[in-house]
Formats: C-alpha cells, structure tokens, sequence
C-alpha cells in the first residue's frame, strides 16, 4: 500500500503503491498518534490533547515494518508509536465522498434498485446507498404504495427527521392549499426548506398515486450547475456564494425564518450546498450597488439549470420512490390533471446514510475496531 516515505524534520512524505503522495507536518502526525497513551485502546477515542504537542516538535526517524506493514515514527520528545499503514493512510488521505457530476445523458443508466433487493440484501443496499453519495440521487421500485413507507425506506440506513409536517408529509391537491405542492400547479426547480436550520440533508418522495396525466419529476445535479456557473461567470459563483439570503415559510402552526447564501463553497472553492426555493425566497442582503449583479447571477444559474440538458425526467409510478441530496440536487414537478395524485415524502440526514454506508463497506472491520 505504502512504496516509500520520506522524512525531513518537519514533515512525511508518503508515496502510495498505487499512485498518489500525501504530505504530514510532524505535529499532525503526533496529533494522530494512535498508541495506547494517545487513544484509549477500548473506545479509540483520543486521550492526547492536542494544545500538548510542543510546537517545535520534529521527526526524528519513520522506520518501515515490512512484516507488519507499518511504520514505527519518532518524534524529538521521545515519544514513538507504530502506524499500520492503512491507518497512516486514513489519516493523511481523509475520506472524501467521489461525487460524479451528471446532466442529461445519465437518464438511459438512472441508479435504481427495488425494495426488495435493498431491504432482503446488504450489498444491494450498500449499492444504492453509494448512488446517493456519489450522485446525489436513487431510484427505488416496488416500494409498497402505502402510507409511511417512505419513513420504513428511510429506516433502512437511518433516522427520519421530524419536522412541524410530521414524521411524513402528503403532496396531494387540496381544497385551502398552505402551499403551493398541495396544488395541481407545476412546481419550478428547487431544494426543499431552506428556510430551516439545518436544512434537511436528505429528502425521500414516494409515490402512492400517480396523477391522470402530467406529473412528471425533474432532477437537476445542483453541483453540476455551479460548476458550468464558475466556467461561464466566475464573478456570478462568488456573488451568489458571498450574500446571505432570507427564506421564510408561515403557516398557522409555524414560522420559519433563515438566512443562508444559494451556493455554500468549501474552503478549496467545491460546491458544498445550494439552496433554491423560489417560493419562499425573500430578498438577498445585498449593498444596492451589487444589488442587480446579484439578481444577473441568480439568473445565470436558474437558466444553467433550466437547460433540458442538464435535466432528467422521470414518471414516478405507484410504488416508485426517489431519494436525494436536498442541498444539491434540485427537483420540480410538472403541472398534472386530476386530483387522485398523492405522493409521501420524508426528511433524513446525509450523516446517517454515510454511517451505514461506512459500516456496509468496512470489510476489514477498520471501524468496529476502532
Ligand atoms: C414538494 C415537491 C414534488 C412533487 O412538495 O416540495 O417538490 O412531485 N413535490 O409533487
Ligand atoms: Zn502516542
Ligand atoms: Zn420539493
């Protein structure tokens, strides 16, 4: 796994068998330092406190093990411990979810699954759990059309997060709708609640009745259409990344109110959220001279997103379930007919999907042995 390290004083340098190098400053090494002084061996929790380290600390030797596939590092306070190196490389290539872009072209190979197959088979479930994280969505069949089945869906890798709609919320036509899904109205791309905090990572939709005609849901990969932001108008990417915006929702029984900018980047510039809803959207916190480029670049994004080819279509059948990545892939839904329509949706979190995905793919138990 490891071909070769090197050592200054200050730093390892770490060259994998299968490409790639990664670099550690001697206190981040010591900082994960995984002996049983620093980790307490039951729990593998750190016992080190990290404000501890000197600061002039160096290396003074990483010896490799070739039998055990480690390397024991000494460091010039006399500490030393030995690193396996799949914990060596854990610590210096921090897992970092492969996310693959996609537009149009991905309708013909859509990740999808039955329930049977994710409920009945662990791999099958790890599967479409990794389509989630790698692309943001998944389709499930044959998920009994009966009310709460989203909720049991959502069980299957974590916990349903509750909110002032409940445990789960009905998309149908009513009589005095509170909001606009409760109409036979087409509903434009967006991510749902942004007036919450947190936002819901993670949004099912199941469908128990389709619609006599219409109907259909869109899907738009959110980060992709940053990414073709950043190309087109890269000044657009920060204003809508720098200004807080207001999103507010008001029934009877809540009031919601937060504040949050349309696109959420990381430190290294990748796109870590969106939030669109043109329905409760208030008034971006704009200086008035910024204030008609911000409304430019909101524009350059919604019509980046509105592309058909960026967009997939599909029909959600009785039994059919989507679920996605609620701050990165936007949906919508196209204008029906009739009123026997009815859709369940619930809310998760994305930490819940990854735990089980984690624990899916430990094979070598790297994580139940802490
Ligand atoms: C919603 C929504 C989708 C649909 O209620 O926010 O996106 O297909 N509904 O009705
Ligand atoms: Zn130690
Ligand atoms: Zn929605």
């Amino acid at each position: 796994m490891i071909r070769e390290l090197r050592v200054e004083p200050h730093l390892l340098r770490v060259e994998l068998a299968a490409g790639g190098t990664f670099e550690l400053h001697a206190l981040q090494l010591r900082d994960s330092c995984p002996c049983p002084t620093c980790c307490h061996a039951g729990t593998g929790q750190r016992l080190l406190e990290t404000d501890a380290i000197p600061l002039d600390l160096t290396i003074e030797s990483a010896i490799r093990l070739g039998d055990v596939s480690g390397t024991i590092v000494t460091w010039s306070d006399g500490h030393a411990a030995l690193f396996l190196d799949e914990r060596l490389i854990r610590v210096g290539l921090p897992d970092r979810p492969a996310r693959t872009f996609w537009d149009a072209s991905l309708a013909p190979t859509l990740p999808e699954a039955t329930y049977e197959e994710v409920a009945g088979r662990e791999e099958m479930l790890r599967q479409w759990l990794a389509a989630v994280e790698e692309l943001g969505f998944a389709v499930l069949h044959g998920v009994p059309p009966e009310p709460g089945a989203v909720c049991e869906v959502a069980e299957l890798f974590g916990h349903v997060r509750v909110t002032n709609y409940g445990r789960c919320f009905d998309v149908r036509t009513v009589a005095d709708p509170l909001n606009l899904a409760d109409t036979s109205l087409g509903l434009g791309l967006h991510t749902d609640n942004p007036y919450r905090e947190p936002v819901p990572g993670l949004q099912l939709l199941h469908c128990l009745e389709a619609a006599g005609a219409g109907g259909e849901t869109v899907l738009v990969d959110g980060f992709h259409g940053v990414e073709q932001l950043r190309r087109r108008s890269p000044r657009a990417l920060t204003l809508l990344a720098s200004t807080p915006v207001r999103f507010e929702y008001a029934s009877p029984n809540a009031v919601l109110v937060a504040t949050t900018p349309i696109v959420e980047l990381d430190i290294a510039s990748a796109p870590m959220a969106i939030h669109l809803n043109n329905r409760s959207k208030r008034l971006p916190e704009v200086p008035i001279e910024l204030a008609r480029d911000w409304y430019a670049a909101y524009r350059e994004l919604t019509s980046i997103l509105d592309e058909p080819a960026n967009q997939v279509e599909l029909l959600l059948e009785p039994g059919d379930l989507i679920c996605f990545d609620n701050e990165r892939v936007l949906h919508g839904r196209k204008a029906f007919r009739g009123d026997e329509r009815r859709l369940q949706g619930c809310y998760a979190d994305r930490d819940g999907l990854r735990s089980t995905l984690a624990l899916l793919s430990d094979k070598e138990g790297q994580w139940a042995a802490a």
